[in-house]
């Protein structure tokens, strides 16, 4: 009897401080979580993305780029899929996603068919998760076993996205600051930044570098002149809001390798954010671009980790959010699409008691 009791307290205290820790949050994500309820998610969404990528290269970084700017608002929870509507304000019209986040309608591509293989089961913010991986893979890059069971967000914040994501015009303390502000560290900002090892950049994210960097009435220093002048050629002096994109990493443009470091190295870095990373003056973290640059195993393991470090920021699990119909919208707003089965209703609070 004694003994039931302290169970009892013991339950008490663990449930009470559960939900603040975000360690305790992220330790509920399983790479087996849809085991049994949907054991093909993952080859689902690698087919989808291989079928596009065949006509679309340029998806695989778009897509993993989405699951970084769910994840730095809000935490990973597909809060920047959801459109504006009389509740929302969506995080899509921020700054750094307007006229440049990519790929949503293949979001919603690859939620149709899962839903089709197991209804109501796969979050959209899970949906995210695995994208980035498989676009790492079908890129050439590493593979990891991403933890699973994120629900959906009810909720977005457009003010948080103006925020929390990184410009490209961001100097190394800024940089550090934001990545810190989501629990990741100065190796995580160097790992995750080696995303722009593929993808495109439009040219009014890095047009001051070529002609007026910093209010100098110069170009940046820290840029190579010769590729410069290439760069130069794409993006003319007159077209500062001109819209046309660069390659991210001039060496392999579409594949997931460490030539992102060693463009670092030869200042062929194409935003700023990017070549203050190996320039800034006694900055640790050059350090750590040039160990990546000697050793692509050794950056595909901080890889991998870096992205479920990321990937962990935040999540909604248990009966928090819900599991998204249509990723756009919340089940409540899905525009007829809502069958609203009570997802939060089937997890009743005596269903988590009865399981400690
Ligand atoms: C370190 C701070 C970062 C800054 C300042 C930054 C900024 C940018 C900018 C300005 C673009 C070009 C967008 C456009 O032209 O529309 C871009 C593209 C991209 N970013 Fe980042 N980014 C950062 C970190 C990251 C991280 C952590 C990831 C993923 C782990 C990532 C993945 C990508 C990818 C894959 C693209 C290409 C997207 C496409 O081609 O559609 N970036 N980033
Ligand atoms: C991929 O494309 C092939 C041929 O175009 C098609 O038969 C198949 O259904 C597509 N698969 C997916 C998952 O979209
Ligand atoms: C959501 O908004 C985007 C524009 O941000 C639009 O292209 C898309 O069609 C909308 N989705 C739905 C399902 O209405
Ligand atoms: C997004 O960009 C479009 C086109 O430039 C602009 O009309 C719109 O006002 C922008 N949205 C927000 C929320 O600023
Ligand atoms: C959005 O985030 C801002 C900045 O953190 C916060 O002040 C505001 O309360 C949030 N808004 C909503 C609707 O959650
Ligand atoms: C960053 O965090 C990782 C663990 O997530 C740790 O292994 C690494 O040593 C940390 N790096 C720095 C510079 O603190
Ligand atoms: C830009 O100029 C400001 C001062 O006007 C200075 O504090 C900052 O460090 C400069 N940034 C770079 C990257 O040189
Ligand atoms: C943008 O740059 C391209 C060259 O990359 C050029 O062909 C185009 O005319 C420019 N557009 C504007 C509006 O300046
Ligand atoms: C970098 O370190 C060197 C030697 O420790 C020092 O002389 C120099 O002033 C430092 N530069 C900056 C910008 O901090
Ligand atoms: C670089 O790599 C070496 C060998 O793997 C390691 O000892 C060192 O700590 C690394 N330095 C940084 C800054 O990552
Ligand atoms: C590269 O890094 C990997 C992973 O840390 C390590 O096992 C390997 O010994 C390194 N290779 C070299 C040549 O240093």
């Amino acid at each position: 009897m004694k003994f039931l009791l302290a169970i009892v307290l013991c339950g008490v205290v663990v449930l009470g401080t559960f939900p603040l820790s975000s360690d305790a949050q992220a330790s509920q994500l399983d790479p087996s979580f849809y085991r049994d309820t949907c054991p093909t998610v993952h080859s689902i969404v690698r087919d989808v993305l291989r079928n596009v990528s065949k006509t679309d290269p340029r998806i695989l970084a778009s897509l993993m780029r989405v699951h970084f700017h769910d994840c730095f608002v809000q935490g990973c929870d597909a809060s920047i899929l959801l459109n504006d509507t009389a509740t929302i304000v969506s995080e899509q019209g921020a700054a750094p996603n307007n006229n440049s986040i990519r790929g949503l309608n293949v979001v919603n591509d690859i939620k149709t068919a899962v839903e089709a293989a197991c209804p109501n089961t796969v979050s959209c913010a899970d949906i995210l998760a695995l994208a980035a991986e498989i676009a790492s893979v079908l890129g050439g890059g590493p593979d990891w076993k991403v933890p699973l069971g994120r629900r959906d967000s009810l909720t977005a914040n457009r003010t948080l996205a103006n925020q929390n994501l990184p410009a490209a015009f961001f100097t190394l303390p800024q940089l550090t600051t934001a990545f810190a502000n989501q629990g990741l560290n100065i190796t995580d900002l160097v790992t995750l930044s080696g995303a722009h090892t593929f993808g495109r950049a439009q040219c009014q994210f890095f047009f001051a570098r070529l002609y007026n960097f910093n209010g100098t009435g110069n170009p940046d220093p820290t840029l190579d002149s010769s590729y410069r002048q290439i760069l130069q050629s794409q993006c003319p002096i007159d077209g500062s809001k001109n819209t046309s994109v660069v390659n991210l990493d001039l060496t392999t443009p579409d594949t997931v390798d460490n030539k992102y470091y060693s463009n670092l190295q030869a200042q062929k870095g194409l935003l700023q954010s990017d070549q203050e990373l190996f320039s800034t003056p006694n900055a640790s973290t050059t350090a750590i671009v040039n160990n990546f640059s000697a050793n692509q195993t050794l950056f595909f393991e901080a890889f991998k980790a870096s992205m479920i470090k990321m990937g962990n920021i935040g999540v909604l699990t248990g009966t928090n959010g819900e599991i998204r119909k249509q990723c756009n919208f919340v089940n409540s707003n899905s525009m007829g699409l809502a069958n609203v089965a009570s997802n939060k209703e089937s997890f009743s609070e005596d269903g988590i008691v009865s399981s400690y």
